[in-house]
């Protein structure tokens, strides 16, 4: 069947709006595809390549952000905070893995959420869910739930301005390799995470200063300097996506330009519905989530449909169990896709199969639950002979309490001083350390080399 940008509406969909007026949502459609693009072509090519050299195991990645996106939630010093912990943890994982670090944020468009039911309840009151703020209004009021076209064009303004400042910080001198000892928020410093990173940006600073007397610094040496710096999101409001959608003149291959990458969420990654239909026809780098219900069948359906060329780099597998179930679910995945002789990226998403609600009503997620998740999906691909290719994280660089434990031991208690989150529940700077460290001693473990640099 021919592919078009619009080819996925003949297609069953789940997990979209149902707009009230068609002409309103015509018209916002217009808007935006009039708007420039947010990311070049070659850009996302750029990212695909880099993705081919994780499936080979020549680089790891990082990929990582908010859960959601959101209009009140949008400041400079924000974006700044989740920068610069990004760039500590990819300097982390560097380190340890002796390899480059491909940095892909959860961000400038990670807007649209499905949820796992259409209607929330709150006493005897039933209301249309939440669907994340480029469709509706969290807000528990009947007029807040109505989705409403104009904030696609509100989500694709944030995103442009976001992404203007995420450029600026990645070539303007923000991840500059000298300045790493700036990275460490401040809130951080005095724990065990940023003692231990201290001491890894000390021992930067002497490569730098080794590298510097040999006659390459920053200014003659780019790469010191600046960083490639891509972004994300669940491509799940196709009109958003489809709106976004152009053909690269150089190449003549529809891109979707509202993200370098795009992933295709748990609940929407049937192979004969509309979203797989759309983003086949992409050429952008895809995530699939493999949460436990995926089956071999599906896989094969899945990588068959999204990536005949078997191109490398074209796909990531997000894998989402539980800290109970991969080992017991991955290992059939990683069998068949080796049958299959298909490149894939596998990356671990350790944070949404060990959602829980605490006592106290808020939905949070066990810190060592998620450790576990990760240390399961490295044992499988160390058993399997394959390459535990990256981690897909849900963090902000505020000082947030939503994930209980880590070394400063959040509690159920904790959890309601500081509850930010639109969605679902974050690892705050101080957790997001951790886990690079965590996954730096993996990553060494599985190389087959001592741990990275103790703390003293
Ligand atoms: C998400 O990544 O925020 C998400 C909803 O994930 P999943 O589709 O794996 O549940
Ligand atoms: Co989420």
């Amino acid at each position: 069947m021919a592919w078009s940008p619009r080819s996925w509406e003949a297609f069953p969909v789940k997990q979209m709006p149902t707009y009230q007026d068609a002409e309103q949502v015509k018209s916002a459609v217009e808007r935006l595809s009039a708007q420039p693009p947010l990311i070049f072509a070659e850009e996302v090519r750029a990212l695909k390549a880099d993705l081919g050299r994780v499936a080979r195991g020549e680089a790891f990645l990082l990929q990582g952000g908010d859960c959601a996106e959101a209009f009140a939630e949008f400041s400079a010093d924000m974006i700044r905070d989740n920068f610069k912990l990004m760039m500590q943890m990819a300097v982390t994982l560097t380190f340890a893995g002796q390899k480059p670090v491909v940095k892909v944020g959860r961000l400038a468009g990670q807007f649209a959420k499905p949820r796992s039911s259409d209607l929330e309840k709150q006493g005897d009151v039933e209301l249309p869910s939440y669907r994340g703020d480029i469709i509706n209004d969290s807000a528990f009021t009947p007029d807040a739930r109505i989705p409403d076209p104009e904030r696609m064009l509100r989500a694709y303004y944030q995103a442009a301005s976001t992404l203007n400042l995420i450029r600026a910080f990645a070539q303007g001198g923000m991840a500059d390799l000298t300045n790493v000892h700036k990275w460490n928020l401040e809130f951080v410093r005095n724990s065990p995470q940023g003692e231990r990173f201290e001491q890894l940006a000390s021992d930067i600073d002497k490569a730098m200063s080794f590298m510097a007397a040999c006659g390459l610094t920053p200014d003659s040496v780019p790469a010191l300097q600046t960083v490639d710096y891509y972004t994300s999101h669940e491509a799940l409001l196709l009109d958003y996506e489809t709106a976004l959608t152009r053909v690269d003149s150089l190449t003549n291959i529809y891109y979707d330009l509202s993200a370098h990458m795009l992933w295709i969420g748990d609940r929407t990654r049937q192979p004969d519905h509309a979203h797989v239909e759309f983003l086949r026809g992409v050429g952008n780098p895809l995530g699939v989530k493999c949460g436990p219900s995926m089956d071999t069948d599906d896989l094969k359906k899945l990588l068959d449909t999204l990536n005949p060329e078997r191109e490398a780099g074209r796909i990531t597998l997000i894998v989402r169990m539980g800290a109970d179930k991969v080992q017991e679910h991955m290992p059939a995945l990683v069998r068949a896709v080796k049958g299959l002789d298909h490149p894939v990226v596998w990356s671990c998403d350790p944070m949404h199969g060990n959602t829980i609600k605490a006592e106290t009503g808020y939905k949070t997620r066990p810190f060592d639950q998620v450790l576990r998740e990760v240390e399961g999906f490295f044992a499988v691909h160390q058993a399997e002979g394959t390459i535990p290719g990256g981690v897909h994280l849900e963090m902000t660089g505020k000082n947030v309490t939503e994930c209980m434990g880590g070394a400063r031991a959040v509690s159920a208690e904790d959890l309601s001083s500081r509850y930010h989150t639109h969605c679902d529940p974050r690892l705050n700077a101080e957790q997001s350390l951790e886990m690079a460290f965590m996954v730096s001693d993996l990553l060494r473990k599985y190389l087959g080399d001592r741990p990275i640099a103790q703390a003293a």
